[in-house]
């Protein structure tokens, strides 16, 4: 029988940890769902000692999902501990992360403190993490820059404490292939009692090595992979889940592994992250990009016609992505979109059929056709809008000199409508101030983008906003025909999600 490969998503706390990228508490619950259809083992819910935000976040985590292992991270000290114990504890299947750095770097310049110490600290942070949780994996930070005989002492001393994993994470993405599984071998070949865990690994991306270093630390007996869906983290991300997951698919000959993974959900799960988080998924990324089963080149596409196996490795359907993009008119009726919905895996109650089939009819009415990544877009906006505290509800703006603009929002349900007026450096920076009257947030727009949903001169405007507000950004995303109020519904969002992190009186 194949090995079973675990799959461990830290998209909550790693990937949450990419700029811009936090997430409250209701999109971390409606994630982890998705996470679970998706058939992870783990997910890592939060760093529960972070704030009182992060441990509700990580607590409401652990009461609504039921199949995966749910994780808190803590630092190797007590108060880390007792806390991401206490937010996991009524998990299903809880387990207590506890980490602390094992290079001579980071032990001479971050923790001052001497390999004696280090080794002492891990034995009772794994111990106390053991009395207070069933499973406690326990990671060696920095661990590809550690001496490999100390780092052999760390994993006994942890495996002797009562570790059941054992993660050897390359924190700084700095190995390579060959010598991360060599590493894997040595540790698991050295170390007392490596037989009873298991070894993990946890690959970050900055030389663009963390897929191949991940399939080479599972060659070196590494039997559970960390990983972010679309590869989110920490500076240039973490080891992407749907590549590990579909290069062990793909290549079963060099990886004969299984994994729990229900790949056709795999689409879905990209798509849901993109919009809860607006961090654009670009074109080319491999297996989700909007581009990966594109064929551009008539050689190419003259291949795909005679047999689909000359240019593609892997079908779209295989990842949940329908390779025949159904589009629908005004005429399709309610169920029809409703049954598409269902086609594309939504799973939508019927209040939210009932708002999208009012989106989707004003939508129909401005252009002819509506896609499936139209449809994305407008159900990923109803989700948005459930908790949301400002709706927009009227943008008008004139590209004047100065340019001016009128923005109407309602603030939360059956409120009173408000609107301000503001003049700008063009009219999407009007808006933006007439927001910030009404709201009181006061943010500085870093970035905005716009792009087409769809193909066609009426495609839906998608937008992208990051936002400052109190040296902190957040991503927003709104969408339209009309890219100027594309750009106020991608403000407004991230407004909303500045409030609903912060909370209004702080603003
Ligand atoms: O990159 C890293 O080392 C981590 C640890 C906390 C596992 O994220
Ligand atoms: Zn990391």
């Amino acid at each position: 029988m194949a090995d079973y490969i675990a799959i461990f998503d830290t998209t909550l706390r790693d990937g949450e940890q990419s700029p811009g990228a936090s997430m409250n508490a209701e999109e971390k619950i409606r994630m982890a769902l998705q996470l679970e259809r998706l058939g992870v083992d783990c997910i890592e819910a939060g760093f529960p000692i972070a704030s009182d935000q992060e441990f509700e976040g990580v607590q409401k985590v652990a009461a609504a999902v039921k199949k995966p292992s749910v994780v808190g991270l803590a630092r190797a000290v007590p108060p880390d501990i007792e806390r991401a114990a206490a937010a996991i504890e009524k998990a299903q299947k809880p387990t207590l992360h506890t980490f602390i750095a094992t290079s001579d770097i980071h032990l001479e310049y971050k923790l001052k403190a001497t390999r004696e110490q280090v080794l002492d600290q891990t034995g009772e942070a794994v111990r106390l993490a053991k009395k207070l949780i069933g499973r406690v994996e326990f990671s060696a930070e920095d661990a590809t820059r550690t001496d490999w005989e100390y780092l052999v002492q760390i994993t006994t001393a942890a495996i002797e404490a009562g570790a059941d994993v054992i993660n050897l994470p390359d924190t700084v993405g700095f190995t390579t292939p060959g010598e991360i599984e060599d590493m894997f071998k040595y540790v698991r070949e050295h170390a007392k009692g490596a037989d009873g865990v298991i070894f993990s690994c946890h690959n970050h991306n900055d030389l663009g090595l963390a897929v191949a270093n991940a399939m080479a630390a599972v060659r070196g007996g590494a039997r559970q992979i960390e990983c972010c869906v679309n590869g989110i983290g920490e500076r240039a991300g973490n080891t992407s889940l749907e590549e590990a997951v579909m290069a062990m698919k793909v290549r079963q000959n060099i990886y004969p592994y299984e994994t729990g993974i229900v790949a056709e959900e795999i689409l879905k799960t990209s798509a849901l992250l993109g919009n809860i988080t607006g961090l654009a998924i670009p074109y080319n990324k491999p297996v989700v990009g909007r581009n990966a089963f594109a064929h551009e080149s008539g050689i190419h596409q003259h291949g795909v016609i005679q047999s689909r196996l000359t240019y593609e490795i892997m079908t779209p359907e295989s990842i949940g992505r329908s390779s025949n993009e159904l589009v629908l008119g005004k005429h399709s009726g309610k169920h029809g979109l409703s049954a598409r919905c269902a086609d594309l895996g939504y799973d939508l109650s019927d209040g939210e059929i009932k708002q999208l089939y009012e989106k989707f009819i004003e939508l129909a009415d401005k252009k002819k056709e509506v896609f499936e990544d139209d449809l994305r877009v407008l159900i990923a906006s109803i989700r948005d809008e459930s908790f949301e505290t400002y709706h927009v509800v009227q943008v008008r703006t004139s590209g004047d000199d100065p340019a001016m603009a009128l923005v109407k929002l309602r603030r939360g349900e059956n409120q009173d409508e408000m609107f301000e007026t503001s003049t700008g450096d063009g009219p999407v920076d009007a808006a933006c101030k007439a927001v910030e009257r009404i709201t009181g947030a006061k943010g500085r727009l870093l970035e905005f983008t716009v792009r087409a949903a769809t193909p066609g001169k009426d495609a839906l405007g998608q937008a992208n906003v990051t936002v400052e507000f109190k040296d902190k950004a957040y991503y927003g995303q709104g969408a339209s025909t009309d890219i100027i109020e594309a750009a106020v519904h991608a403000y407004v969002n991230a407004v909303n999600k500045f409030l609903a992190i912060e909370g209004e009186q702080n603003v």
